[in-house]
C-alpha cells in the first residue's frame, strides 16, 4: 500500500504543488490530534467572538485556523489565504505561486457531540498582481487541487489534483496516510438523499415537489423507496456520497430573507464539487454548475446539489419546470 507521500511523489504535478499538499497534509494531522484529545484538551465549547459571517466561533474553530494559516503562511508556495474564520484575505508569501481557501472545521457543531467534522480545502493559483480579495474570485474550474480530511473514527483524506479523486486512511501507529482508494468513482444512481426536512416549508416549489417526490417513494413517481441521512456537517455527507452515491442539497430558502443560500461557495461548495466531478458526479446550484460560478465576494454562498449523476439530473429536471 503507498503512503501519501509515495503517492505524491510519483504524481505528475509541479513540485511547488506537491509541498503544498504536504503542508496542508500534515497540518490535518496535526488537527486530527487536536480533535481527537477532545474534553482532554479543553478544546470544546463556544468563544464569545463571531466570525464575519455572524455564527458564534467555537474553540476548535479558531484553534485549527491558526493551525492551518501559520502552516501555509511558512510555506513559501502559498502567496495568500482566505479563510471561513477570517473576515479578510490573508497575505503569505509574496511570490507565491498559490492561494489556498478553506474552511479548517466544517460542521463545528458536531464538535460537542463527539460527530463527525472535517477541514475542506481548495487551491487555486496566484495571479501576478499584488494580493487583493480579486485575486481570489476565480471560478472553481481553475483550482488545481481540492480535498477534504475526515476527522472521523478513522482520519480520512480525499484529494484530487484533476485526476480523479483518491483516499487515503491515516495510519494511527505510524501517522502516515495510507493510499486506500485510487480511483473513487461515484455510483450514477442511489436511493439516498440528504437535506436538512426541518426547511421544507421555506424551500422553492422545484425542490419541494422532488423531494416530495422521493418520499412518496414506490406509491409515486419514483417508483422506488428512497432513504434519508443527514450528518449535520457537509464533509461527512459528501464523504458518505463519494464513498456509495446518494445526492446531497443544501438548497435556497426563505428562513432568513437575507441568507437565501447557506453553503459557501469558496471553501465549501467549490472544492466539493470538484471532488464530486472527479469520482463521475455531478455539482450543481439547480441552475448552473457550481464550477461555473464566477465568484464576487470571499464568502459568498450557493445553493448547492450535488452527487449520484443520474439523480442530480432528475432533481435538475424539476428546476428547469
Ligand atoms: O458549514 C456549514 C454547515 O455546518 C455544513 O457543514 C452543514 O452541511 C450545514 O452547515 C448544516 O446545517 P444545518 O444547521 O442546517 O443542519
Ligand atoms: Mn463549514
Amino acid at each position: 500500500m503507498q503512503t501519501f507521500t509515495q503517492y505524491v511523489a510519483g504524481s505528475n504535478i509541479d513540485t511547488s504543488l506537491k509541498q503544498l499538499l504536504h503542508t496542508l497534509v500534515n497540518t490535518s494531522k496535526e488537527i486530527s490530534k487536536a480533535v481527537s484529545h477532545g474534553a482532554l484538551a479543553g478544546v470544546l465549547g463556544e468563544t464569545e467572538q463571531q466570525n464575519v459571517q455572524g455564527e458564534t466561533q467555537k474553540k476548535l474553530d479558531i484553534i485549527t485556523n491558526d493551525m492551518l494559516k501559520n502552516a501555509l503562511d511558512n510555506d513559501l508556495t502559498v502567496k495568500g489565504i482566505a479563510s471561513e474564520e477570517e473576515d479578510y484575505v490573508v497575505a503569505a508569501n509574496e511570490n507565491g505561486q498559490y492561494l489556498v481557501c478553506f474552511d479548517p472545521l466544517d460542521g463545528s457543531s458536531n464538535i460537542d457531540i463527539n460527530s463527525l467534522v472535517g477541514t475542506i480545502f481548495s487551491v487555486l493559483p496566484a495571479t501576478e498582481d499584488e494580493l487583493t480579495e480579486a485575486s481570489f474570485l476565480q471560478k472553481g474550474c481553475n483550482q488545481v487541487a481540492a480535498g477534504y480530511v475526515l476527522y472521523g473514527p478513522s482520519t480520512m483524506l480525499a484529494l484530487t489534483t484533476g485526476n480523479g479523486v483518491q483516499m487515503f486512511t491515516l495510519h494511527p501507529e505510524t501517522n502516515e496516510f495510507m493510499l486506500t482508494e485510487a480511483q473513487v468513482a461515484i455510483p450514477v444512481d442511489t436511493k439516498e438523499f440528504a437535506i436538512n426536512m426541518s426547511n421544507q416549508r421555506f424551500w422553492q416549489p422545484a425542490m419541494q415537489t422532488y423531494i416530495n417526490d422521493l418520499i412518496k417513494g414506490d406509491t409515486g413517481v419514483r417508483q422506488k423507496n428512497f432513504n434519508m441521512r443527514w450528518i449535520a456537517a457537509m464533509v461527512g455527507d459528501v464523504h458518505r456520497v463519494l464513498s456509495r452515491g446518494g445526492i446531497f442539497t443544501y438548497p435556497a430558502d426563505t428562513k432568513n430573507p437575507k441568507k437565501p443560500f447557506k453553503l459557501r461557495l469558496m471553501y465549501e461548495a467549490n472544492p466539493m464539487a470538484l471532488l464530486v466531478e472527479q469520482s463521475g458526479g455531478l455539482a450543481s446550484t439547480g441552475y448552473e454548475n457550481i464550477l461555473d460560478i464566477q465568484p464576487q465576494e470571499i464568502h459568498q454562498r450557493v445553493a448547492v446539489i450535488l452527487g449520484s449523476s443520474n439523480e442530480v439530473e432528475t432533481c435538475l429536471n424539476y428546476h428547469a419546470l
